[in-house]
Parts: C-alpha cells; structure tokens; sequence
C-alpha cells in the first residue's frame, strides 16, 4: 500500500552527505490518497498530487508497525543483536546514514526490519551484503553512488515492501526484485532502458516512482511493464515526448509533468481509464485532440498547465467527477461558455472545485459568468492577471 504523506513537495536533488544533517532522515515516501475529498481544495496543491520526493524514517516505521499489527506476535530471540559500528540500532530499525560509508556493513542483525544507508558513498551493492535479511521490511538507499548491483544480491529479501533507490547512478532496473515488493523508488538516477519484463513477476507492487531520469519513449520496450497492476506511476521530469502508451491500465495516478510532449492524440489515453489524476502539466502540449480525454470518465484532476495550448481542451463537461483542472500558463485566449460545464441538468455528478486560468492571454470580460455554473464557488476559479 502507498501511504499518504502531506506536505509540501521538493523538487530540489537532496544535497551530498555534508549538507545534510537532519534532513538526512528524509527519504521518499508515495503517495496516493485517492479517495481523499477534494473539499476547499487550495490551489498550491499540496502532497498528494506532487507526490512528495521526501518523507521521513518515522513515517515508515509508523507504516512498518502497522502492517505489524493484527499479524502473529512473534517471539523476539533473547540474544543481544550486533550493530555494525557506527550504525544504531534500536527496535529493529538499523540507521547507517551519513557515515562516509563505501560499502553495505557486513555485520547486520538477521531480525532487521528498517535498513538506513542513505548519504553514503556506495558504489555498489554485492552477493552478499543482505544475506539473512529475510525479515526486511524496507531498505533506504537514496543519494550513494550505486551504478553495480549483483542479480542475487536482493534475493534474501523476501519480505522487502518498500525500496528506495533515488539519487543514484543506476542504468537498469536492478534484477531478481523480491515478489514481495509493494513500492519502488528509482528517481533521479540514469536509468535509459526498461528492458521486456524488467519487472515481471512483481504483482504486490503499487507503486513506482522513475522520474528525473533520461527516459525517452523509446527507453521502454514493449512489455516493460507487464506483470504489474500498479495504481501510480510517475515517470516525470523525463525526455518522453508523447504519452506511453504500454504503461499497466491499472493505473489510478500518472505523473507525467516535466516532459516534452508535444501533443495527445486520441488514442494515446484510451488505455488508462481508471485514472483519477493525470499530471502533464510543464510539457510541449499544443494539441488535445478532441474525443483523448473521453476515455477517463473517473479522472477528478487534469493538470495541463505550462504547456502551450491554445484552447480549452473539449470533453471537460462531460467528465462528470473532475473537480481540479490546472490550465494556467498556457495560451488560451478564449473560454467558451460551455467550455467546462454541461448544458443542462444532472449531467455533473460533482462541481468543480478549482479551475486554474490565470496566466493566459484571456479577455476577462469576454467570458460570460455562466460559464463557471458548475463550479463551486467564485473563489474556484482562478484567473489573475496576464502580463506579457
Ligand atoms: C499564442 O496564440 C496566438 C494565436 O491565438 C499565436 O499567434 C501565438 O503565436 C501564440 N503564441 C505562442 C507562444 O505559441
């Protein structure tokens, strides 16, 4: 399960080990919080949408001691674990961040749940380095240098659910996932090629977070990602110029903003229609082909803005849950007075709650009140001033 984590996210890289002191803590955590009501929702998004870079180790021990409650208490062995040195180790949790580390210790205790390597300098990750840590629950790798991991080397980890791997210097999916894995964090590293099946036999796995790397459309072989049913995906801050088009249909969420797509083309969603957000927001996108966006009649959230539209994409009245459509920043000088909302009764099941239009070329008094009947509130829509 993706757990929520709400604040606000960072785009910056996370600083080398000096910089980074308390802070070093934060690691990356998913969210989808999909069902949460969209009530007085702010126009700086917070959390949930951008989904954030960096949580902290409290928060997935939290996750970590809920998912073990309600499951047999086991008997912990009464013999005094060894902690590597320098590392702590206190309640299962074995904290080794920041310590100038080159390579995985080798001395960690077997009944390990949370293992914390972050801000180190390793380089590579070897056959052994988690023998015996078949009781991992999660293991932090973010900002080390790792380029090499073994095929065998995550083969202990049966029981690892989550993985975070960001801020690296990885050119592949590593191989031999655990099955149990539910949630793969593999930003900012230079991973250029999803091989065919690179993540076959994953079926628990909820959630991946690749952006931030240089993915082309190309990068992803046809069958990349088959296997999975994940609910969110984010392959953001990327080289992809169109939307892909082999990505799992289970798709809840789809993160796709700071890319180069130049345009959606009818066909290009038809595969994803349990999506509820959708991000292409600072793209290239001058065109939505009229009939694209009416193959997600459940989405609440569009995100377009910084791109280079010209008009209101059409279809948004008929989208009878969406609440949250970003359009500033593009070039839309025209808003239709049914642009967003149906003509007529009982066709919207729920009213907008923010339309975002500031930024554009619009003449304000041009466009006529009624065209925001359907929205909650004035203070819904947002248009502010344009300034060139
Ligand atoms: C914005 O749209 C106008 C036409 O409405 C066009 O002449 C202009 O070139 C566009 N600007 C950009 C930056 O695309």
């Amino acid at each position: 399960m993706c757990v929520s984590a709400g604040s606000i996210p960072s785009h910056k890289t996370p600083h080398r080990p000096a910089m980074l002191t308390h802070s070093a803590l934060l690691l990356t955590l998913c969210v989808v919080h999909l069902l949460a009501p969209f009530s007085a929702l702010p126009f700086e998004q917070k959390g949930f949408w951008d989904f954030r870079m960096d949580g902290d180790i409290g928060e997935l021990m939290k996750m970590m001691r809920d998912e073990e409650e309600g499951s047999a208490v086991e008997e912990i062995p009464p013999t005094e674990p060894v902690c590597p040195f320098s590392c702590h180790c206190h309640l299962r949790v074995v904290q080794c961040s920041d310590l100038g580390l080159t390579a995985v210790p080798y001395d960690l205790p077997t009944d390990t749940r949370l293992l914390d390597l972050q801000n180190n300098y390793i380089t590579e990750l070897r056959e052994n380095d988690f023998k015996g840590l078949s009781n991992l629950y999660a293991l932090v790798l973010n900002n080390n240098q790792i380029s090499r991991v073994h095929p065998r080397a995550f083969m202990p980890l049966q029981r690892m659910q989550k993985l975070y791997f960001s801020h690296n210097y990885l050119t592949a999916i590593p191989k031999n996932l655990p099955s149990s894995l539910v949630e793969l964090r593999i930003h900012d590293n230079r991973i250029r090629k999803v091989a065919e099946g690179a993540f076959a036999g994953l079926g628990n796995m909820n959630c991946i977070e690749m952006g931030r790397n240089p993915l082309q459309n190309s990068a992803f072989e046809p069958g990349a990602f088959r296997g999975l049913t994940l609910s969110y995906l984010r392959i953001s801050e990327a080289r992809l110029t169109g939307v892909p088009t082999d990505l799992p249909d289970s798709l809840r969420e789809l993160h796709l903003d700071h890319n180069q797509i130049q345009a959606i083309e009818m066909m290009d969603l038809s595969r994803y229609t349990n999506l509820y957000r959708l991000g292409l927001g600072f793209n290239h996108i001058r065109m939505i082909e009229d009939g694209s966006l009416y193959y997600l009649p459940d989405l609440r959230e569009l995100h377009l803005e910084n791109n280079r539209l010209n008009t209101i994409p059409s279809g948004l009245p008929n989208m009878k849950y969406l609440q949250v459509v970003y359009l500033h920043g593009n070039n839309i000088s025209h808003v239709g007075v049914n642009d967003f909302c149906p003509v007529g009764f009982g066709m919207k099941r729920t009213y907008y709650s923010a339309i975002s239009l500031f930024s554009n070329p619009i003449n304000l008094w041009e466009v006529q009140p009624n065209t925001f009947r359907c929205v909650t509130d004035r203070l819904a829509v947002q248009f502010g001033n344009y300034r060139k």
